[in-house]
């Protein structure tokens, strides 16, 4: 059974003249443990597609199952916990709390789910760490280079260790060393702990530690052959 299973899905914009579809009718199935890479023209749909995978935003319609379990995008409860248990997102825009410190940014998402707060700060440092980022833990966000700010993102996401990671262009603002490394700390992940993980790049570096590349092009699969 896939771990996320897309049935064609739409996300229309607007009215009439002004209709964008931006997800017109895709369907994908992505099995536990698959890394996937999404690609295609600026505009084509991939953000607005990732955020439906990712329970942040629903479709105008089509249905999406997790594990499953058809995802009710109308119970507000439904899809915080869906977020909360299952899913982490690295956003495009980092999405950081701009007056919280880095180790602030990156236990608040673990608050909802108790423990004790030591074992959260240990979590966090384990990935900051990872990411070679543990010297920033205690700066404001506001002080921080657009890279490191994407690394703290990350580093965000990791820590809550869900099984499914999305990322939307978690490399856009790194030099090439450092996306090898944060391609590098995914891989690992889906290796040790059969992560499901899909990514969105314009990268063909990031797309090449994918084991499948998805075309979007006008909302759409740009290649059929690509979709199992
Ligand atoms: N809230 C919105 N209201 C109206 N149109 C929107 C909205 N969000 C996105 N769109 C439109 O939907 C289309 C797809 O946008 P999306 O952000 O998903 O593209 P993308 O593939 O992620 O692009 P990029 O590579 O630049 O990040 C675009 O035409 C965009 O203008
Ligand atoms: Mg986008």
């Amino acid at each position: 059974m896939s771990i996320l299973d897309v049935r064609n899905i739409y996300k229309i914009y607007g009215k009439d003249s002004s209709e964008v579809k931006a997800v017109n009718g895709i369907s994908i199935k992505v099995d536990k443990g698959e890394v996937v890479a999404i690609m295609g023209p600026s505009g084509c749909g991939k953000s607005t597609l990732l955020n439906i995978l990712g329970c942040i935003d629903a479709p105008t319609k089509g249905e999406y199952y997790i594990d499953g379990v058809q995802v009710d995008f109308k119970k507000l409860n439904n899809l915080s916990q869906i977020r909360n248990e299952k899913i982490s997102f690295i956003f495009q825009n980092f999405a950081l709390i701009k007056d919280l410190s880095v180790l602030e940014n990156i236990i608040l998402p673990l608050k909802f789910r108790g423990g004790p707060y030591k074992e959260r700060v240990n979590k966090a440092m384990k990935y900051l760490k990872e990411l070679e980022i543990e010297n920033l833990k205690n700066k404001s966000v506001r002080e921080l280079s657009g890279g490191q700010q994407q690394r703290v993102s990350i580093a965000r996401a990791l820590t809550q260790e869900s099984e499914v990671i999305l990322a939307d262009e978690p490399t856009g603002a790194l030099d090439e060393q450092n996306s090898i490394k944060i391609m590098e700390v995914l891989k690992e992940l889906n290796k040790k702990y059969n992560k499901t993980i899909i990514v969105v790049t314009h990268d063909n570096l990031v797309a090449s530690f994918c084991d499948k590349v998805l075309k979007m092009k006008d909302g759409k699969w740009d290649n059929m052959k690509n979709v199992n």
